[in-house]
C-alpha cells in the first residue's frame, strides 16, 4: 500500500470515488495541493488531520471532484424533457408542480438549463419545482451565483444566452427568473436516507457521476436513483453510464442521444443493451443537419456530386432515417458513398442506421470511420461511446467520452 492508498480510501468511503477512473496521481495531487497550503506538515499530520476535521474533509473533497459541465450538455435530451414534461404537465393540470432533480448538479449548467429548456417551451414557473444537489459546498455556491465564463457555454446554437442572460465584464449573470427557479443544496448521493423526506421526482438528471464509481457503488447509488424516481419517471444520465443502466434492469427510452431511462416496465425489453438510436420518431438535432441549400436537379449518376449537392442527399437521408424508412435511407447512404463522397456525417448516418438495425459491429465500424475522416465529429463519438459502453468496454467508451469534452472544450 503506498502511502497515498488510505486517502483514496477515504474519497472511495465518503464520495464513491473509484480512484481507478481518474487515477492514483489525482489523488495524491490532492493530497499535495493541500498539504502546500500549509494544512500539516506531512503525509501522516494530514491525514490525522483529515480525521478530525470535517473543514478538511470538504476540502480535500473539492481539490479532488471533477465539475466539469456546460448549458444544455447533450441537447437532444433537453428536446427530450420537454416532450416527456408536457403530457405529464396536461395530467398534473397544475394539482402540483412537474418535480425535477438535477444531481450531481456541479456549477448549475445542467439545472439551469432544465429550468431555461422549459421556460422557452412555454411552460410557467409555478408549475415547475427543480431541485439541484451537488457534494461539493464550492460548486453549489458557484451555482447560487449564476454567473459564467465562455467555458459554459459550448456548441453551436448559443441563442438562449441572449435570452437569459446579462452580459458584463466578468462574464455572463443568469437572469434572477430563472435563478430562482432552481433550489440549490449539497448532497451526497452516498448518503443513507438522502432525499428521504422529498416525493419522488418525475424527471431525474444523474449524468457523469457514476462513471467514477466502482460497480458496488454503481448499483448501490442506482437503488437510490431508482427511489428517487416516480415509477412513472424518467431518469436522464450521461452517455458511458448507459450500458450499466441496461445491465441493472432499466429500461432505455430508446431517444437518440437522450439517454433517458425509466423504470423497468411489466414487458422488459429484450434487447440488453440501451436501445440504438430509434431513428423512426426521433427528431434529430437540427444543427447537426447538413444545411439544406437550394434545390437543385440530381447529379448524374455515379458522378462525384458537388459539396452542395452531397449537403442535399445528406439532409434527404436524415430526413428518410427520421421518418423510420431506414432502409430507403441506407440506400442513399451508399449510393452516395459509391459516387465518391465519402465524409464523416455519411459515415455517421451509416453508422445510425446499422446500430438502429442492432448490427452493433457494423455500427462500430462506420462511426469509426466518421471518426477518422472527423476527429472531433461530436455525435460520432457520442454514438461510439454509447455503443462501446453497451458492449462493456467501459474504459474504451470513456476515453471516447473524455475525447468529446476536450473537443468541446477547444483543446482537442
Ligand atoms: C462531471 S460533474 C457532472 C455535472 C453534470 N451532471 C453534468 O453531467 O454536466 C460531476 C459532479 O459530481 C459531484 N460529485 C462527486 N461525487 C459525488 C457524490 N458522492 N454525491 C454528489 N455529488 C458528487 C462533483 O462534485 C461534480 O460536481
Amino acid at each position: 500500500m503506498n502511502g497515498e492508498q488510505r486517502f483514496c480510501d477515504f474519497l472511495k468511503a465518503r464520495i464513491g470515488l473509484d480512484v481507478g477512473s481518474v487515477g492514483a496521481p489525482v489523488v495524491a495531487r490532492a493530497v499535495a495541493q493541500r498539504l502546500a497550503c500549509g494544512v500539516a506538515a506531512d503525509h501522516d499530520g494530514y491525514w490525522q488531520l483529515l480525521q478530525q476535521s470535517k473543514q478538511e474533509q470538504v476540502a480535500l473533497i473539492d481539490a479532488v471532484i471533477v465539475p466539469e459541465t456546460w448549458f444544455f450538455r447533450y441537447p437532444e435530451s433537453f428536446a427530450a424533457l420537454v416532450r416527456l414534461a408536457r403530457p405529464r404537465l396536461e395530467r398534473l393540470a397544475g394539482a402540483r408542480p412537474l418535480r425535477i432533480l438535477s444531481l450531481p448538479c456541479a456549477t448549475g449548467e445542467e439545472p439551469y438549463s432544465i429550468a431555461m429548456a422549459l421556460l422557452d417551451a412555454g411552460v410557467a414557473a409555478p408549475l415547475l419545482h427543480i431541485d439541484a444537489l451537488d457534494v461539493s459546498p464550492r460548486v453549489i455556491e458557484r451555482a447560487q451565483r449564476g454567473l459564467y465564463g465562455k467555458n459554459s457555454f459550448r456548441g453551436e446554437d448559443l441563442a438562449y444566452r441572449a435570452r437569459h442572460f446579462a452580459a458584463r465584464d466578468d462574464g455572463y449573470l443568469l437572469h434572477e427568473a430563472v435563478r430562482e427557479l432552481v433550489r440549490f443544496q449539497c448532497g451526497n448521493l452516498l448518503e443513507p436516507g438522502l432525499l428521504a423526506e422529498e416525493p419522488a421526482y418525475d424527471l431525474l438528471f444523474c449524468r457523469n457521476l457514476l462513471i467514477y464509481f466502482d460497480q458496488a457503488t454503481q448499483e448501490r447509488v442506482l437503488e437510490v436513483l431508482k427511489r428517487l424516481t416516480r415509477l412513472d419517471g424518467v431518469l436522464f444520465i450521461g452517455p458511458a453510464e448507459a450500458s450499466l443502466f441496461s445491465r441493472l434492469g432499466m429500461q432505455s427510452l430508446g431517444i437518440a442521444q437522450a439517454f433517458a431511462f425509466q423504470h423497468p416496465q411489466e414487458q422488459p425489453a429484450p434487447a440488453p443493451r440501451p436501445a440504438p438510436p430509434s431513428v423512426p420518431p426521433t427528431p434529430r438535432r437540427e444543427a447537426r443537419r447538413p444545411p439544406a441549400p437550394p434545390r437543385r436537379s440530381s447529379p448524374a449518376p455515379c458522378a462525384a456530386p458537388p459539396a452542395s449537392a452531397a449537403g442535399d442527399e445528406l439532409s434527404a437521408i436524415a430526413g428518410l432515417a427520421d421518418q423510420g424508412r431506414l432502409e430507403e435511407a441506407r440506400q442513399r447512404c451508399e449510393r452516395l458513398l459509391r459516387s465518391g463522397s465519402p465524409s464523416a456525417e455519411l459515415f455517421y448516418w451509416l453508422g445510425l442506421i446499422s446500430d438502429s438495425a442492432g448490427k452493433a459491429s457494423e455500427a462500430q465500424d462506420f462511426y469509426r470511420k466518421a471518426l477518422y475522416l472527423e476527429p472531433q465529429h461530436r455525435e460520432a463519438l457520442g454514438q461510439l461511446a454509447a455503443l462501446l459502453a453497451a458492449r462493456g468496454d467501459l474504459a474504451g467508451a470513456k476515453r471516447l467520452q473524455q475525447r468529446a469534452n476536450r473537443g468541446a472544450n477547444g483543446d482537442g
